[in-house]
């Protein structure tokens, strides 16, 4: 039997499934393990369900045991993955396509009415019972009409281009490729990604993590955005440089932003606090029964797969 080590507490029914399919070590208190106790405690695994607040870099592989043979990660990212460490340890890693791309859109889209709707000082204002209605009070952006640039036309980043055009919004996006009608939701295509921050009067990121990506918003990307626009994260906090969003916020640039994920989770950078616009959100993107249960289910689907035919459809590295 082969025995399989998961480092995050998962729902119970998933839980329950993971033991009749292997031996398996959960995470009964679902502790953070450090790099160090996650190495002691995959001794004598084959394989490791790992989550994206392992950090699994380089070093941490290396000294991983050669009985692991699998990460599955339970994420759609693997931004906490070194992914050539693990292939030149002949380890595969998975991830979890497809499942959460609805729940993380509907986060994607909260983001933007949260910002531009100014939902977080109108909760604020609400709860404290210190408000009064007048014909200016927390007057926000109105998004029919309003240009809002994808930047990853992905899964999620279509699914919330589709939703944003119902609303009124007029689409534009920037990909590594450009896409065929049936996906692109009549979205405009920008090759250039400076291209679409100029006409992205709401941005919203949703492309994957990578050496790439990282920092990929920075100072120089935000000068391209019309006076005024909203950034919003749906992705992953590596993407964006804090530094300059928070002083974009300052200097009034960016009217507001709208994250889900920020660098450093979950320790946010003071600069966004006194910020009351700031709407953001704790990493809750694909937080649903339904989505969590079936992210939890094709992780340990790709360990099962793996180790029935040697390969598996969602490998990543
Ligand atoms: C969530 O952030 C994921 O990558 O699955």
């Amino acid at each position: 039997m082969k025995k399989i080590l998961i480092t995050r507490k998962l729902l119970r029914s998933n839980e329950d499934r993971a033991k009749n399919i292997w031996d398996v070590k959960l995470n009964l208190n679902d502790e953070l393990y450090s790099q160090e106790k996650l190495i002691e405690l995959s001794k004598g695994c084959d394989g490791v369900l790992s989550a994206l607040t392992d950090k699994l870099d380089k070093d941490t592989i290396n000294k991983l045991p050669d009985s692991v043979k699998i990460l599955s990660n339970f994420a759609v990212g693997f931004g906490n993955i070194d992914l050539e460490a693990a292939r030149k340890k002949g380890i595969i890693v998975t991830n979890t396509p497809d499942v959460l791309t609805d729940a993380t859109a509907e986060i994607g889209v909260l983001l933007i009415l949260g910002a531009c709707r100014r939902a977080s000082e109108g909760i604020e204002g609400a709860k404290a019972s210190n408000w009064k209605w007048s014909a200016d009070y927390l007057i926000g952006k109105q998004l029919t009409g309003t240009r809002l640039g994808i930047l990853g036309m992905g899964r999620i980043g279509q699914k919330i281009a589709k939703v944003a055009k119902s609303l009124g919004m007029v689409i534009h996006y920037h990909n590594r490729s450009k896409l065929t009608p049936d996906k692109d939701q009549g979205a405009i295509y920008h090759e250039n990604l400076n291209d679409l921050l100029s006409v992205s009067d709401v941005l919203s990121i949703c492309c994957p993590a990578s050496k790439e990506t990282e920092n990929l918003i920075n100072k120089k990307a935000l000068e391209h955005l019309p006076a005024g626009a909203v950034v919003t994260n749906i992705a992953r906090g590596d993407i964006v440089d804090d530094e300059a969003l928070i002083d974009a916020l300052n200097r009034r640039k960016v009217y507001a932003v709208g994250l889900d994920v920020y660098k450093g989770e979950p320790n946010l950078n003071p600069g966004y606090l006194k910020h009351k616009s700031a709407f953001i959100l704790p990493h809750l993107g694909s937080a649903t029964k339904e989505t969590r249960t079936a992210m939890a289910n094709l992780a340990i689907d790709n360990i099962e797969e793996f180790f029935k035919i040697g390969k598996c459809k969602n490998k990543v590295n």
